[in-house]
Parts: structure tokens; C-alpha cells; sequence
């Protein structure tokens, strides 16, 4: 990653770069809005749900950025990191909702937003992945066939989740509902704290959250992730 070039195309940014670090989303902690934390390795890299994060040094992005609080944030960065794939690289990607970057049914990126700190993570150059994620995972070089750039990828990045945040949450809903195949009519199992359900997703509520029609005849709407297609 160039990260001088960085800093030179976006001046007025905070960039910090570590070779490796624990996590960038402990060291964007108390930064100021706008600031961005990279790394080519995360030791302890953190995923939803207290899952941690597979990040391979040297092959993807690890990258935390400092925003101000917004409506439907976590819609409005997944809508971000596929726009900037797609710039990036000519791929059009689909979004699990509510902010997983989804290539082929597979998982290319992943998003975790902790106190308005948006940590993304990108699957780049990985050429294969551990066992356990081999099914689930996948990366651009795999779809491209050819190394990417990590520094187009934030080049296109970060000018794109300043415009997406910006957008009122209802142009985030009908954004996220465009470009997701999960949002409706999607076939899916959800994990909730009380078991396993499942349905078929009928869209997304207006404040962004997914409404599900249970095949019991009943709707239930999901507040936080755990979507699968079902079958997968
Ligand atoms: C997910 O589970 O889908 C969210 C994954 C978020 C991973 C990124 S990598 C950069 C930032 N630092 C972390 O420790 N996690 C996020």
C-alpha cells in the first residue's frame, strides 16, 4: 500500500499506518473524525459478533475510519465498499444485508461500525483461506484472476463513504434495497438470539431494518445480522 500517495491525494486526512497492530479499530479510538487507521497485518483482528477477523498480511484491507455519527451508517458503508470495489476493479458485488460485500455468494468484505468508527475489511490478494473459511470467503484476486491494487482500492474508498454517509436514510434504504438480493424475496435462514429462523426477506423497514416473512405466515423484522442465504 503507498500510503504517501495517500496522504497526498487526501491532505486534510489524518492516515495512520501500522506494518501490524492488534486491531485498527482500538487504534482509531479518540482520533478525530476523518481520520483513517491502516494496516498490512491485524494480530487480533475484530468481526461482528465477536468473531475475529482472518487478516493475512500483505494480502488485504485493514482499515478504520473516524466518522461522525449518521443515520444508517451501516447500510450506507456497505453501499460504499462495494462502490468502491466496482471501481475499482470493473466487479459488481451484491450486499448481505446489513453491510456484508458479497462476490459470487461468497464474503469479499466485512464491516463493523463501533462508535461511528467504520472498520472495513477487504479480502484482496488472498489466493486461499484457512479451512474454516474456505466456503464462505473469498477475495478479488480470486474473481480478477490478477493482483489488485490495496492503494486503488482506498483511492476509490474513502472518497466513497464520505458520499454515502452523507445521504438522508431514506436514499440509504432505497440504495441498499437496489443493490441487495437479500432484501427481498430472498430465501433465508437468520440467526436471532432464541434459535434459528427461518423465511423469505420482504424489504427493508424505513429505518433500515430487514423485514422477514416467516413461513408461518408472520413478519419479523431483524435487527442485527447473522442472514444467510438459506441452503448455504
Ligand atoms: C465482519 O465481521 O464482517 C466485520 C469485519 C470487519 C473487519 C475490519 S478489518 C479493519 C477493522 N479492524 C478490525 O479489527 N476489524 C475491522
Amino acid at each position: 500500500m503507498d500510503i504517501e500517495r495517500l496522504r497526498r491525494e487526501f491532505p486534510a486526512r489524518r492516515i495512520d499506518y501500522y506494518p501490524a497492530i492488534d486491531s485498527t479499530m482500538r487504534a482509531a479510538v479518540g482520533l478525530k473524525p476523518g481520520s483513517v487507521v491502516l494496516a498490512g497485518q491485524q494480530t487480533a483482528g475484530q468481526g461482528r459478533h465477536g468473531r475475529s477477523w482472518h487478516s493475512e498480511a500483505g494480502s488485504g484491507i485493514y482499515c478504520s475510519i473516524v466518522l461522525k455519527p449518521a443515520p444508517a451508517l451501516t447500510l450506507a458503508l456497505g453501499l460504499a465498499t462495494a462502490d468502491a470495489i466496482t471501481r475499482a476493479t470493473g466487479m459488481a458485488c451484491d450486499l448481505r444485508w446489513p453491510n456484508d460485500v458479497m462476490l459470487a455468494g461468497k464474503k469479499v468484505a466485512g464491516i463493523l461500525v463501533q462508535n461511528a468508527i467504520a472498520g472495513i475489511g477487504i479480502n484482496v490478494n488472498h489466493t486461499s483461506f484457512p479451512a474454516e473459511l474456505a466456503l464462505e470467503a473469498t477475495s478479488l484476486r480470486l474473481h480478477t484472476g490478477a493482483p489488485v491494487s490495496l492503494t486503488t482500492i482506498m483511492l476509490a474508498l474513502l472518497p466513497a463513504v464520505d458520499r454515502f454517509v452523507e445521504l438522508d436514510k431514506d436514499t440509504i434504504v432505497r440504495l441498499f434495497t437496489r443493490a441487495s438480493s437479500y432484501a427481498a424475496g430472498q430465501r433465508v435462514t437468520v440467526e436471532q438470539p432464541d434459535g434459528v429462523i427461518e423465511g423469505t426477506t420482504a424489504g427493508l423497514d424505513p429505518a433500515g431494518f430487514l423485514i422477514v416473512h416467516k413461513d408461518d405466515g408472520t413478519d419479523t423484522l431483524i435487527l442485527a445480522g447473522g442472514v444467510r442465504a438459506a441452503g448455504s
